[in-house]
């Protein structure tokens, strides 16, 4: 029997139910709240507010769990394979052998390169960062395939996740003065993303199966992380029935801020600059102590992770196999180790629950597998691809209603116009 929640306001009670999901957490259902009491709730950023039900990721903060459809993220990325995750996100279960493989082929058809889009991408000056072209070239593909509300979205789905790898190099090419490279059907996702990315035209080309390993590890890592800024923003963009193309834009979007997706690149460029000025680690924790310094400590924090976060663990221990393999030696490795210590025994740090997240390792590992650090980010958003997707068709398949938030106002009250010449 679920408990209700009593309500006393203005010297009346009102009772209002619960529910409870799959993994005991709470929630109070507020949809009559302002109907009974005349109140809205306010929560800005949405700290303590449930957007949603959602059958895809849980994750617990406190504890540190992560689990994809009840897998725990521990598992997936030790034994699966970015493409089975991306079918498990979508779909709820993880393929048979036929449906991996069929998933696979299904994508791989889709991967042509469309010229009126490379176009597009090709119109932005090579200085412009790769998710500004990002978001613009995937909602142009609004343009070139059907997004009528009765549209075959599966469809879209699998030409989104064949050609956002693709699209991702093409800017890159650009900035090196390449052309373009098509798709090697014959090689698995990563290997097929590292090609186009390093191949040279008419070169044989075959990624280091070390680097597509790696990859494949972020990515599966980097799959779903449930209402996260740019997730909320694709459901959100999505309730008005905006068609997916321009609700992953707008995700691509928002997950390009430094305080999201972003911070990946910050990371390297902080070590940069750490390294750069004598490898003062202590100094740049106490910078980023001081509220006047305007300096945070990127790569760390998290709105959910009280604890640690789990990906950052396995990512950790993944930049120190993958740069002894690579025989790599990069210092701001040791820097971010440091970094780390120095602030995990810091009271400022430990009393605001201030751990490593996502942010802080991967953008080692992308610069030693050869990613330039503007395209961190764009490495999130191809891993973070599946998750929005799913996300997006949880979101149509329920028919939740369009997202539309309340405020309280706080401006001028009712005042007559003056005119110009009174004024
Ligand atoms: C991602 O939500 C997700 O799931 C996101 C993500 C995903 O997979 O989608 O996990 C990916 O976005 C990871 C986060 C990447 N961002 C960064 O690394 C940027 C640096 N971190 C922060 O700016 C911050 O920690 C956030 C944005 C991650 C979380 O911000 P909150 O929850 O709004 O917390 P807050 O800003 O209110 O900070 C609480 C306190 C404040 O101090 P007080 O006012 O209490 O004294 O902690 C301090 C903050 O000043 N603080 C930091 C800090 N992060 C928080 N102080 C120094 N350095 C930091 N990094």
């Amino acid at each position: 029997m679920s408990q209700t929640a009593l309500i006393n306001l203005d010297g009346k009670s009102f009772e209002l139910p619960t529910f409870e999901g799959t993994e005991n957490e709470k929630a109070i259902d507020i949809a009559k709240l302002r109907d009974l009491s005349g109140f809205v709730t306010y929560d800005p950023g949405y700290k303590n507010t449930g957007a949603t039900k959602s059958a895809i990721t849980y994750l617990d903060g406190e504890e540190g769990i992560l689990r994809y459809r009840g897998y725990s993220i521990e598992e997936l990325a030790d034994q699966s394979t970015f493409i089975e995750v991306a079918y498990l996100l979508i779909h709820g279960e993880l393929p048979t052998v036929a449906e991996l493989a069929n998933f696979e082929k299904q994508i791989q058809s889709y991967t042509v390169v469309n010229e009126e889009l490379l176009a597009i991408a090709n119109a932005f000056p090579a200085s412009t960062h790769p998710m500004c072209v990002l978001a613009a070239v995937v909602g142009a593909m609004s343009a070139f395939h059907s997004t009528d509300e009765a549209g075959d979205d599966e469809e879209n789905i699998l030409c989104l996740l064949a050609t956002l790898p693709v699209m991702a190099t093409w800017h890159y090419k650009k900035s090196l003065g390449e052309a373009v490279n098509q798709v090697d059907k014959s090689l698995d996702y990563c290997s097929s993303f590292l090609q186009m990315m390093f191949g040279k035209k008419g070169d044989a080309y075959l990624a280091d199966p070390i680097v597509a390993k790696a990859l494949n590890k972020l990515l599966i890592l980097h799959a779903d992380h449930e209402q996260n800024c740019s997730t909320s923003t694709v459901r959100l963009v999505g309730s008005s029935h905006a068609n997916l193309f321009a609700s992953i834009s707008a995700g691509i979007n928002a997950l390009w801020g430094p305080l999201h997706g972003g911070a990946n690149q910050e990371v390297i460029e902080m070590l940069e600059a750490i390294k750069a000025d004598g490898g003062d680690t202590a100094k740049y924790v106490t910078m980023a102590k001081d509220k006047n310094s305007g300096f945070r400590l990127m790569g760390f924090g998290h709105r959910v992770y009280k604890n640690f976060d789990p990906r950052a663990k396995i990512i950790k221990v993944a930049a120190d196999d993958v740069l002894k393999a690579l025989g790599v030696n990069d210092p701001v490795l040791s820097i971010a180790q440091h970094l780390e210590d120095a602030a995990l025994h810091d009271d400022y740090f430990v009393a605001r629950k201030l751990y490593p997240n996502v942010d802080f390792y991967s953008g080692i590992i992308y610069r030693a597998l050869g990613i330039p650090t503007n395209m961190f980010t764009v490495m999130f958003a191809i891993g973070r691809l599946p998750g929005w997707i799913a996300q997006w068709k949880e979101l149509r398949t329920n028919k939740e209603p369009i997202g539309r938030p309340r405020q309280i106002y706080t401006g001028a009250t009712l005042r007559s116009f003056v005119a110009i010449s009174e004024r």
